[in-house]
């Protein structure tokens, strides 16, 4: 492992927030996770960093962040008739699609390009058009740091959910994942129920292959997301709403393009770009913060901005999309 005091975390966090950590520990592999635990994070604040691509630094750190720098995937027996890959938490997300694609592993294509590092896509059941990791997740290796104990969950026992799981519920701050193991198949199949990627490959009258729609996502991606390595952000900064039935019958009455989609209960899951984008909000800027011009869910620095200049801009879009819609909008990045 690697120590560093008053670490800059500038190049740790896509928001690109200039922050500084007491201790920075970069763990070189999975096998010092015992000793992290024991030697560092017992009475002393720590927090876990993946690629940085969903946490808001708000201030400096007085404590150790730890940082998963080990990679590596391993190809495991088959089960069921599908592939098992055990991939450490440092690799980066981008590889694996790579490494999925080069090798004709389908489930996890359409997440392609989305930022940070394997170990953090479990946490909060990373997703995009149509797919979620937790459809091919088959179980998590860690340690909880309170006990210092090894764990295994299988899927359901990650009891993922739309943007969460046990990660973020009972075993939030308390766990390091180590590994996660996927469960991808040798036969070709396609998710295609996101009418964006389907049109996109209509149109440029591609074949269905698994680099052909790796690359469609891509470019879908590309034309709406800011790229974090030119303008900062972190993703999507809000979940979508999850709101009854009957709440989404009475604003369809005044908004009737209102886009919406089932959840779980007969219960609808608004846009919550779209929310913001009504509200006035999309492309907007105040001071060095604002949001991003192709999609308003996204808020940006626009050079320079501190976490505050972020947090108002955040704490307006709350207060404004509350009071058009009398929607609550909840932060899907997390705040440090
Ligand atoms: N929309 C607007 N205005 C906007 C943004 C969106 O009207 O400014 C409308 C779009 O026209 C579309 C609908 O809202 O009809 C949905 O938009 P989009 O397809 O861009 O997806 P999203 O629901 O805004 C979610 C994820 C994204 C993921 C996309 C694609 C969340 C919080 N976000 O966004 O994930 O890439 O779907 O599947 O669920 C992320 O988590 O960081 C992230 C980028």
């Amino acid at each position: 492992m690697k120590l560093f005091d008053n670490q800059n975390l500038k190049e740790y966090n896509t928001f690109g927030m200039e922050v500084y950590a007491r201790q920075f520990l970069a763990m070189d592999a999975a096998d010092e996770t015992s000793d992290v635990i024991a030697r560092f994070l017992h009475e002393n604040p720590y927090y876990i960093l993946g690629g940085g691509s969903n946490t808001l630094f708000t201030k400096n750190f007085d404590g150790t962040i730890v940082h998963p720098a080990f990679g590596g995937i391993e190809r495991m027996e088959k089960k069921d008739g599908k592939v098992l890959l055990r991939v450490a938490a440092g690799e980066p997300w981008e590889n694996l699609i790579q490494y999925c694609i080069r090798r004709q592993l389908y489930g996890i294509e359409n997440l392609t390009a989305i930022p940070g590092l394997v170990g953090s896509a479990p946490v909060q059941n990373i997703g995009a058009y149509g797919v979620e990791v937790k459809d091919t997740v088959w179980k998590v290796e860690g340690f909880v740091i309170s006990t210092g104990l090894p764990f295994s969950l299988s899927n359901a026992e990650c009891r993922f959910g739309y943007r969460n799981s046990i990660f973020k519920q009972t075993l939030k701050n308390d766990c390091l994942i180590t590994y996660v193991w996927f469960q991808l198949s040798e036969n070709p199949h396609f998710t295609l129920s996101y009418q964006g990627l389907t049109k996109a490959l209509q149109e440029r009258e591609l074949p269905l292959t698994l680099r052909n729609v790796s690359d469609c996502v891509r470019k879908i991606r590309d034309a709406k997301l800011p790229d974090p390595k030119i303008v900062g952000n972190g993703g999507s900064f809000f979940q979508n709403p999850i709101v009854p039935a009957e709440k989404h019958n009475e604003l369809t009455k005044t908004y009737p393009d209102l886009v919406a989609y089932d959840a779980p209960d007969g219960q609808k899951k608004l846009s919550a770009g779209q929310l913001i984008e009504k509200a006035g909000w999309k492309g907007k800027q105040v001071g060095n913060a604002g949001t991003w011009k192709n999609q308003a869910l996204v808020l940006v620095n626009y050079g320079g901005a501190t976490p505050q200049e972020v947090l108002d801009v955040a704490e307006t879009i709350i207060k404004d999309v509350k009071m058009m819609f009398d929607v609550t909008l909840e932060m899907e990045i997390n705040r440090i």
